[in-house]
């Protein structure tokens, strides 16, 4: 597919593929246990290499690992913003049963490799998405965050990164706004689901 490279396997591997410094934003949205940790010091080691210098990860956390996903992430790359994505709809986040904490925001955390100066806009740190469409996936999410930022933070002709994505909703944003695009996912079955998806939006784009 012209301008999007999909791969199946474990991002800590394939992610060498990449060429360095080639990535404006990387948009990606993990597992989020509290086991699931290294999932973001592995990605923001990833970010610090692939990124272009003032690069930006923008990568989706819980309210209940925010302060461990930050500092896995600030290992590597300088801390921007905290973003929200809010639903005013009424469809939560879901539930924390630990802290018993109903989450109506969900934290986006705002990274960026450092040597690149300044932003030549404002970016807003909150975004009101949608209730995500799970048909594919319960892990499937919304766009309209993906979109507002990508939009916001790259150009036509870009290449956005997903290392973790899922079915691909994060890559179809992208390819739908002009950006080059790389995709990788560690499930065989969701990987063909990804891949039937940007197959069949590319084609659509292409009509
Ligand atoms: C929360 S889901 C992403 C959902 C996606 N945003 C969507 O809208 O469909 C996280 C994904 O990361 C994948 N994943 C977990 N560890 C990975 C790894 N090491 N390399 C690549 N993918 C991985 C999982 O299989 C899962 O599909």
């Amino acid at each position: 597919m012209a301008g999007v490279e999909l791969y199946h396997g474990d991002f800590r591997k394939v992610g060498d593929k990449i060429e360095d410094g080639s990535v404006s934003l990387c948009y990606s949205d993990p597992e989020y246990a509290f086991d699931k940790l290294h999932l973001y010091e592995s990605l923001a080691e990833l970010c610090l290499k692939k990124l272009k210098p003032g690069g930006h990860l923008m990568v989706l956390s819980s309210t209940a690992n925010l302060l461990n996903t930050m500092n896995a992430c600030a290992k590597y790359l300088q801390y921007w913003s905290l973003c929200v994505l809010t639903n005013e709809n009424g469809a939560g986040f879901g539930t924390d049963p630990n802290t018993r904490v109903e989450m109506r925001h969900k934290p986006v955390l705002w990274f960026r490799r450092s040597g690149g100066g300044d932003l030549d806009r404002f970016v807003a740190n909150r975004v009101e998405t949608s209730s995500p469409d799970k048909s594919l996936h319960p892990w499937q999410q919304g766009a309209v965050d993906a979109e507002y930022y990508i939009e916001t933070l790259t150009r036509p002709g870009d290449l956005v990164l997903d290392p973790m994505m899922g079915t691909g909703t994060y890559p179809i944003a992208a390819l739908e706004l002009g950006r080059k695009v790389i995709g990788i996912e560690i499930d065989f079955a969701t990987f063909e689901t990804a891949k039937a998806r940007l197959d069949t939006r590319l084609v659509e784009l292409l009509i």
